[in-house]
């Protein structure tokens, strides 16, 4: 059993973030979105893993993610040259997967830990030529959506259906024998002009071929948007940060700690009121600051006389005297956010090219 994890793509709903860094590597609870689907697949013992990567984002992928020796895992990157659809992914992967099965893994993707060990037995058991994952979602429209008979067989695949036949979203793993090969080389690229993975499983639905499908019942996100990223990022703290640690940091008296908050490495926290879950990043300095609940700051970070909550700061991230409280915000590397200097009622900006900013009318 091998595994594929697609870490290409154009990542336009996450700009401005992606014009200058991987999606997959935006920490999720100051860890990158991507190691917790390669964790997933040591979990769940498989130990050959091929990581798509795109000409822009691949070299960061690769040094950040390395040969895969800290997870366990050997890792094979695989160059796709352009963002041409998640079967063509499949495609360019196809001399490292040979006539293996394998799991194909969606890297901005996150399930609930521990899930996919059972789906894997299930379709070794079985030996279906397709195993897909389904998630009962509020708004099925704004996903890929299966239709399926009393039995539970997938009759059809719909992506993003304006009528949708159910409340079943298909998650981003998928089981595949190596049949999946025969169905993409018979598949023409969309309207959009990508080679569609649920086109090739719809391909194997008219071919007759067994395309079963497991309800998830954990909890999945796709953290391609802000907002989801912050749900996930809350779903993270929640239920993986179980106890407060606090290594080689100086933590004066005067701050106030209270539910589970980590602080990393050569950190300085001067009076500052925290209320977790919180994770705090290696060389952070702060001073005078409330920080909420739901909130990752990134290593190398300075705030000082600034209020934040359910948000996720990353590195070297500078934020002062902003007399407002900070809230549901995701703040890119290396970010500056202060007050004019003599102006502090006007706005002095410098912003990347589709960013977002929701200012408070005061
Ligand atoms: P998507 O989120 O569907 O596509 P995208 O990354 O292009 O994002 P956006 O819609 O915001 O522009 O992709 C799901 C995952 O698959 C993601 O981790 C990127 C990856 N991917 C590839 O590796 N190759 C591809 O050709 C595509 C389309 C996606």
């Amino acid at each position: 059993m091998k595994a594929l994890i697609l870490s290409g793509g154009k990542g336009t709903r996450l700009r401005p973030l992606t014009y200058t860094g991987a999606k997959q590597l935006v920490p999720v609870a100051n860890k990158p979105i991507l190691w917790y689907g390669i964790e997933e697949m040591a979990n769940a013992g498989i130990t050959d893993i091929g990581i798509i990567i795109s000409p822009e984002t691949g070299a960061e992928v690769q040094n950040k993610t390395g040969n895969g020796e800290k997870f366990g895992v050997n890792i094979t990157y695989i160059l796709q040259d352009q963002p041409a659809g998640l079967a063509h992914a499949v495609k360019v992967a196809r001399d490292f997967l040979k006539d293996s099965p394998f799991v194909m893994y969606l890297g901005d993707n996150l399930i609930q830990q521990g899930d996919l060990s059972s789906f894997l037995d299930k379709f070794i058991q079985q030996q279906p030529d397709t195993l897909i994952l389904l998630r009962e979602v509020n708004n099925p429209s704004a996903f890929g959506v299966a239709k399926i008979d009393e039995h539970g067989r997938v009759l059809q695949l719909i992506e993003k259906p304006k009528i949708p036949p159910s409340n079943l979203a298909l998650v981003g793993v998928y089981f595949f024998s190596d049949i999946i090969h025969y169905a993409i080389d018979n598949i023409q690229p969309s309207p959009r002009g990508e080679l569609e993975i649920t086109d090739a499983i719809q391909y194997l639905i008219d071919q007759e071929k067994q395309v079963s499908a497991c309800n998830l019942a954990g909890w999945w996100l796709d953290t391609g948007k802000k907002d989801d990223l912050l749900e996930a990022n809350r779903l993270i703290l929640d239920t993986y940060l179980k106890t407060s640690i606090a290594i080689d940091s100086q933590i004066d008296p005067q701050t106030k700690i209270s539910g589970r908050v980590q602080i990393g490495h050569g950190s300085i926290i001067n009076n500052c009121t925290i209320r977790g879950p919180v994770v705090i990043g290696d060389n952070c300095h702060l001073e005078n600051c409330f920080i909420g609940p739901y909130t990752s700051i990134g290593d190398h970070s300075t705030l000082i006389e600034s209020d934040l909550e359910h948000s996720v700061i990353l590195d070297s991230a500078r934020i002062e005297k902003i007399n407002q409280r900070i809230i549901d915000s995701l703040i890119g590397q290396r970010t500056r956010l202060t007050v004019a200097p003599h102006h502090p009622k006007a706005l002095r900006l410098l912003i990347g090219d589709d960013s977002q900013i929701e200012l408070t009318a005061i």
